[in-house]
C-alpha cells in the first residue's frame, strides 16, 4: 500500500513537470535589424522546446524606456517571466525582493566553470543565480565606412590627434565625419570611450567605478570633455535624438565615415548584409582598453509551474554552446562562455576576444558606465544627465568637471 502511494507520487511529480508548458514573457530593447534577428534566435530555440513566448519589446537603444516599462510593471504587481536586466541593476532587483532564482540550472550546467570569475558574480545574487549571461559586448569599439576612408586616402585612427586631423580632412570634403545620434547614453558611450583611451584603466576605476572625487575632477577629466567638445563639431546639424542604428546607417551609405558605438553596431552592419574588413572596419577607440557590457536575462518571481518551467528553460537555452554562438554571430558580441571557439567569428569578434583576454589578464578590463555595468542608476545617470548637458551646450569642460563632481555628490 504504502509502496503504491510513493509509486503514485512520484508518477504525479514526473508528470507534473511534464505537463508544465513552458510559458514565458520576456521584455527586451532589442528591435533594431541585428538585435531582433538576435533575439529571434532565443525565441526559435525556446518554441523548438515546447515553449510559449509572449514577446515584450520596448524599443529604445540602451534599454531607458525598457527599464521604465519594467518599473510600471513590478510596481503594479504583474512583472514579466523573464526581463534584460544586466550588472548592478539585476542587484538593485533583488534587492527588492522580486527576483526569482535559477541556481539549479546554473549548478546543473555547472556555469561557475563555464564563465569568467567577473560575469559570473554579475549572475548571482547573494551567490546563487539568478541571470542569465548571453554574450559579452565591448563598447568602446570605432566603426568606418571603408571605401569612404579610402576614398580620403584614410585609415582608422589610432589616437584621438590623428582621429581629429582625418575628421577636418573629411569635413573639407563635404563628408560628416561622425555619424551620431543625441540621445543621453549615446553621449556617455562615447565619453566613456574617450575616457577609457585618454585616461586608461586606471583613471577609468577611480572615476566611474570608485568615483573618487579627485578624479572625477583631475586635468585628465577636462582633456576628456575638451575631446568630447571636439567630437561635437564633427557631427551633422540633424543629431538630435537620432536612434543608434540610423546612425550605423549613415556609415553604411557613405553619409557618415565614423560611428563610435559598441559591436552591437556590427550586428546591425551584418543584419544588411555588409562585410567586415571590406565594406565596413571596425577599430578600438584610441588608446584602446577594454570596456565590456554583458547582456544578460534575470528572471523575476512568478506564479505557476509552467513559467517556472519557462524561467528554466530559457536559462538552460540562454547558456547553451550553440545558442551562444549563433546569437552572437548575429549580435556583434563575443560568447559569455569561455569554451565557445571564435573560429566561426569575424576579425572585430576576434580581436575583441583577444583583448578582452589581454585585458584580463593585466587587470584593465572594466565594466562599462554607459551602459550599466559599473554604477547602481542613481549615480550612472548623474554622470550621464553632465555628460549630456555639457554636449547640448556650450558649458567650458572646467565647469563640466565640477558639475560631474556635484551630481555625483548629490546622487549617492
Ligand atoms: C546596450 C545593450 C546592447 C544593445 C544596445 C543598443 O545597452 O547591451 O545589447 O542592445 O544597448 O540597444
Amino acid at each position: 500500500m504504502l509502496k503504491k502511494t510513493i509509486l503514485a507520487a512520484t508518477v504525479a511529480l514526473t508528470a507534473g513537470a511534464v505537463w508544465a508548458e513552458p510559458q514565458a514573457e520576456v521584455l527586451h530593447w532589442w528591435t533594431s535589424g541585428g538585435e531582433a534577428k538576435s533575439v529571434a534566435v532565443l525565441m526559435e530555440e525556446f518554441a523548438g522546446r515546447g515553449g510559449t513566448w509572449t514577446d515584450m519589446p520596448v524599443a529604445g537603444g540602451g534599454g531607458d524606456a525598457a527599464m521604465t516599462a519594467l518599473r510600471a510593471r513590478v510596481l503594479s504587481g504583474n512583472a514579466p517571466t523573464a526581463v534584460q536586466l544586466k550588472g548592478p541593476a539585476i542587484q538593485e532587483w533583488y534587492e527588492e525582493g522580486v527576483l526569482a532564482n535559477i541556481n539549479a540550472v546554473g549548478v546543473e550546467q555547472n556555469w561557475d566553470e563555464l564563465l569568467p570569475t567577473a560575469i559570473a558574480d554579475h549572475m548571482k545574487c547573494d551567490g546563487e543565480y539568478c541571470a542569465a549571461p548571453v554574450n559579452v559586448h565591448r563598447v568602446n569599439w570605432m566603426w568606418g565606412n571603408a571605401q569612404v576612408l579610402a576614398d580620403a586616402g584614410l585609415e582608422m585612427p589610432t589616437t584621438w590627434a590623428e582621429f581629429n586631423a582625418a575628421a577636418e580632412k573629411l569635413q573639407g570634403m563635404g563628408i560628416t565625419p561622425l555619424a551620431h545620434g543625441g540621445q543621453a547614453w549615446q553621449d556617455a558611450t562615447m565619453f566613456e570611450s574617450i575616457a577609457v583611451g585618454l585616461g586608461g584603466a586606471e583613471f577609468f576605476q577611480a572615476a566611474f567605478v570608485d568615483l573618487d572625487e579627485a578624479t572625477l575632477t583631475s586635468d585628465t577629466m577636462v582633456a576628456v570633455f575638451d575631446q568630447l567638445r571636439t567630437l561635437r563639431g564633427f557631427v551633422d546639424d540633424d543629431f538630435s535624438g537620432r536612434d543608434w542604428n540610423l546612425a550605423t546607417a549613415m556609415v553604411m551609405n557613405g553619409e557618415a565615415a565614423f560611428q563610435i558605438m559598441g559591436d552591437w553596431a556590427k550586428g546591425e552592419f551584418m543584419a544588411a548584409g555588409l562585410e567586415p574588413g571590406k565594406d565596413f572596419l571596425c577599430a578600438p577607440t584610441p588608446g584602446g582598453g577594454y570596456l565590456y557590457n554583458v547582456d544578460s536575462f534575470a528572471m523575476f518571481s512568478v506564479e505557476g509551474d509552467d513559467k517556472i518551467a519557462g524561467q528554466n528553460l530559457l536559462a538552460e537555452l540562454i547558456m547553451g554552446e550553440n545558442f551562444q554562438e549563433v546569437f552572437n554571430l548575429n549580435k556583434g558580441s563575443i560568447p559569455a562562455r569561455l569554451d565557445v571557439a571564435l573560429d566561426s567569428f569575424d576579425y572585430c569578434a576576434r580581436r575583441s576576444g583577444y583583448d578582452m583576454d589581454v585585458a584580463s589578464g593585466n587587470g584593465s578590463l572594466m565594466p562599462s558606465y554607459a551602459h550599466g555595468m559599473a554604477l547602481r542608476g542613481a549615480q550612472a545617470g548623474a554622470i550621464t544627465d553632465t555628460v549630456t548637458a555639457f554636449f547640448n551646450s556650450d558649458m567650458s569642460s572646467a565647469d563640466a568637471v565640477a558639475a560631474l563632481a556635484t551630481a555625483v555628490k548629490n546622487s549617492m
